[in-house]
């Protein structure tokens, strides 16, 4: 098996099959950036993009992720290493505290803005709602949001 991740490829070996694409990620490939919060995809500290689409890689097996385009927080940025807009609004208004949910929380607005780049209020929400931070984050997480919909 291979995972199309970040752009490129790495392999997977068929005794992972069933492991969680997080399980792989973070103790297999060395992509720590994902986190492993609940395990039961109810805190988004896993999110991922697949196909676009911010996923919990926490409960989706790893075999499910195979044929797939793959982004986990290390590919957000540029190939040449320039930040995501997101990421560069993320620094500009200091949005992460303790750290733990915020490569979770930024995969999910990139999905967001990926799908819709004009989100209105109700979108944002709906997106991010799913993604907790035990240190209160979401305020600056929606003032990072607005902008983008402005
Ligand atoms: Fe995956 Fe909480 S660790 S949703």
């Amino acid at each position: 098996m291979e995972l199309q991740i970040n752009g490129g490829r790495r392999a997977v070996a068929a005794e992972w099959r069933d492991e969680t694409l997080l399980h792989v990620l973070r103790e297999h490939l060395g992509l720590v950036g994902s986190k492993f919060g609940c395990g039961v995809g109810l805190c988004g500290a896993c999110t991922v993009m697949l196909d676009g689409v911010a996923t919990r890689s926490c409960v989706l097996p790893v075999s499910a992720a195979v044929g797939r385009e793959l982004t986990t927080i290390e590919g957000l940025a540029g190939a040449d290493g320039a930040l995501h807009p997101l990421q560069r609004q993320w620094l500009e208004h200091q949005v992460p505290q303790c750290g733990y949910c915020q490569a979770g929380q930024l995969m999910s607005a990139a999905a967001l803005l990926q799908q819709n780049p004009r989100p209105d209020a109700a979108a944002c929400e709906a997106a991010m709602s799913g993604n907790l931070c035990r240190c209160g984050t979401q305020q600056r997480i929606r003032a990072v949001l607005i902008k983008a919909m402005a």
